[in-house]
């Protein structure tokens, strides 16, 4: 029998990479996406990845009737729900356009899995609820949240929060927020990977487009920070180990009737910024661009994920390496330029 697993949102960045490791993992993902944020050749690469275009349902998942009729369809195993906007700085701009999206979509989500009975949801939240952590840089799930610097934040956080609140209320729905470090890199085929929508704002694709000549130059935003080399620190995750923990997280979900729980999915190892320039530097043989600039409002110093968790409830850890994560990234953005010149 076919597992069906919703992947709202399966044409993202992790979405996409998520959908492949369903496939090699046994199950049947159902791509939702209306692909307003996401881009179509995406379906190419997944369809040259697993030999067979993935099912897909273009439904913005806000849409209630739409949404209701993707779950009349097919009898899902579990919901992973990634469909959401991402970017800090325009949530600024425009709160309302990210609560109304970001909220409205997971309360959709929800409600079709108390009205369908389907009872595994693995909900895409971020490190971002740690807000700057005080003290020790290491966070557990067990550190306390602080406020987030952003509505996109916000969103993750209330999103928590209405998860919470759902499993009280409907205790044999079995439930899981994954705290995302920072995601980066590409599938090593360079099928799939990131398409930033304009100019980046993540680290990764702004180095990766300095260096093929799309910016002109990388600005480090900030060298006056009390870390080693005055940079911020991050734990950057490669996508594909990110995607795998949440095939991993399913699976614990199917086995354990009535849970809620929240886990880090980071490597538990932090980098400066430097230390990632560095890094691409030496491994693709590719000099950058790059200068000192200010501070980026908002930006927390040092965070990392304490990924013990991951280990002991879902036996996932992170296999792949910064190296491999510069590699991919960069060879991604080689294939996107290969792309725009035919
Ligand atoms: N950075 C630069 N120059 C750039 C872009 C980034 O120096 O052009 C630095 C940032 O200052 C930061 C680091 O690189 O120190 C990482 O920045 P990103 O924008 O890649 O990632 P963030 O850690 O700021 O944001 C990520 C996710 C968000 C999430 C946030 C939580 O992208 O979704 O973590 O902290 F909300």
């Amino acid at each position: 029998m076919e597992k069906y697993i919703l992947v709202t949102g399966g044409a993202g960045y992790i979405g996409s990479h998520t959908v492949v490791s369903l496939v090699e993992n046994g199950y049947t993902p159902i791509l939702l996406d209306d692909f307003r944020n996401a881009n179509r050749i995406v379906v190419d690469g997944l369809t040259q990845i697993l030999g067979q275009q993935p099912i897909i349902v273009e439904v913005d998942v806000c849409d209630e009737k739409g949404l209701k009729e993707v779950f009349e369809r097919f009898n899902f195993v579990g919901v992973i729900h990634f469909a959401a906007y991402k970017a800090v700085g325009e949530s600024v701009g425009e709160p309302l356009k990210y609560y109304q999206n970001n909220l409205m979509g997971l309360i959709n989500v929800l409600s079709n899995m108390v009205a369908f009975n389907v009872k595994n949801l693995v909900f895409s939240s971020s490190c971002t609820v740690y807000g700057e952590p005080k003290g020790i840089k290491e966070v557990t799930e067990e550190t306390p949240k602080n406020f987030p610097s952003s509505p996109y934040g916000f969103t993750k956080w209330i999103g928590e929060q209405i998860i919470e609140d759902t499993f009280k209320a409907y205790p044999s729905l079995n439930l899981m927020n994954l705290r995302y470090f920072n995601p980066v890199g590409a599938h090593k085929s360079t099928a799939i990977g990131e398409f930033p929508i304009g100019k980046p704002n993540n680290l990764m694709p702004y180095i990766t487009q300095t260096a093929i000549g799309k910016l002109e130059k990388l600005t480090v935003f900030g060298n006056d920070y009390p870390t080693v080399d005055g940079t911020c620190i991050r734990d950057y995750i490669h996508v594909v180990d990110l995607a795998f923990a949440h095939v991993k997280a399913l699976s614990f979900l199917e086995k354990n009737e009535g849970c809620f729980e929240t886990i880090n999915i980071g490597t538990g190892k932090g980098s400066s910024v430097l230390e990632i320039i560095n890094a691409f530097e030496s491994e693709t043989g590719q000099k950058l661009n790059w200068a000192f600039g200010l501070r980026r409002e908002g930006d927390v110093t040092e965070i990392f994920a304490n990924a013990t968790k991951a280990k002991n409830v879902l036996g996932w850890e992170s296999k792949l390496t910064i190296k491999d994560a510069v590699i991919d990234a960069w060879n991604w953005e080689k294939k996107l330029a290969e792309q725009n010149e035919k």
